[in-house]
């Protein structure tokens, strides 16, 4: 049942998700101008550090079984928001053809080069925001670690069903993503974090779209390192959205460096696995026909 706005009309799922999306992102503007806005110059930046972070990663992923599990060597993918491709690149050379979808085109242009460097011919990337991209159907479409950027989750699913002619999976955190920094954003900024949207948001939203999604908790495990304490202390600075001050960094040092554990040469976060949810339907086509509920905003 969907929850009662005062007044006592309904708030649709699709609704709720845009305005989780919509108060994080201007808490962030609030803190840091420019901080709310995660398009493709944010991503375009980040693109290298965050290729090196995840290359290799699909390997012993929980999602990688399961795709393998469903896809063949005659399989069309499609992967939206493919980033630079830990699945893309995985799944290519079990199946026919991959398309890699991304805003981003730094991330779009290190899946050429990684694909080009793994000698794999049936990989295309495409690059634009998938809400306004026209992308033939394919046999199973997949997303991961996108959808709680996006604002219009339902225009975003419903695309993503109707490109995907056998099963559809989307891949998320079940933990809220400041599982990590949320002791210290309270520590800093005094209050809790503006909550972003969940998986089960997600799920509720495909049942107003008429989708009928099953889930699966898997474990995933943690690859962040760091190389030092100080390393640490600027990635947790501009996550939790800190100035770039003396007393900033201190005090950061000091948290981090009781909090963090040795890992060889490196610092970890004292957890070795968090659990992501794979969303998974099967797409039925022929049945009878899905629409987007009202834009009841
Ligand atoms: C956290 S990364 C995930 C990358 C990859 N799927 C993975 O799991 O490693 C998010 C990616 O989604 C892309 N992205 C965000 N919103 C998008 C949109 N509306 N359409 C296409 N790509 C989008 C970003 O450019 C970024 O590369």
């Amino acid at each position: 049942m969907s929850p009662r706005a005062p007044g006592g009309s309904a708030t649709s799922a699709a609704v709720r998700w845009r305005r989780l999306v919509r108060a994080r992102r201007a808490e962030m503007e609030r803190l840091c101008p420019g901080g709310g806005a995660l398009g493709a110059p944010y991503w375009d930046s980040r693109a290298r550090r965050f290729a090196a972070r995840t290359a290799g990663s699909a390997t012993g992923d929980p999602l990688l079984s399961r795709l393998r599990r469903v896809a063949r060597s005659s399989t069309t993918v499609l992967d939206v928001g493919a980033g630079p491709g830990r699945f893309a690149l995985a799944l290519a050379p079990r199946v026919a053809a991959v398309v890699a979808v991304d805003a981003s085109p730094v991330m779009g242009s290190l899946l050429r080069r990684a694909a080009r460097r793994e000698g794999l011919t049936n990989v295309t990337t495409v690059t634009g925001r998938w809400e306004e991209l026209d992308v033939a159907p394919v046999d199973l479409g997949l997303c991961s670690y996108v959808l709680p950027l996006v604002e219009d989750a339902a225009t975003f699913l419903a695309k993503l069903d109707a490109a995907s002619l056998g099963d559809a999976f989307v891949y998320l955190s079940a933990l809220s993503a400041d599982v990590f920094s949320d002791p210290f954003w309270r520590h800093f900024h005094g209050r809790p974090r503006q909550p972003g949207p969940t998986y089960l948001d997600a799920v509720a939203v495909l049942a107003e779209l008429g989708i009928g999604a099953d889930v699966e908790v898997v474990e995933v495990r943690v690859r962040t390192r760091y190389s030092t304490v100080a390393a640490a202390a600027k990635a947790y600075r501009e996550s939790l959205l800190l100035a770039d001050t003396a007393e900033v960094r201190r005090e950061l040092r000091s948290l981090l460096s009781r909090w963090l554990v040795a890992d060889g040469d490196a610092l970890r976060p004292p957890l070795r696995t968090t659990p992501a949810a794979i969303i998974h339907w099967s797409t039925r086509r022929g049945g009878p026909a899905r629409s987007l509920p009202p834009p009841n905003r």
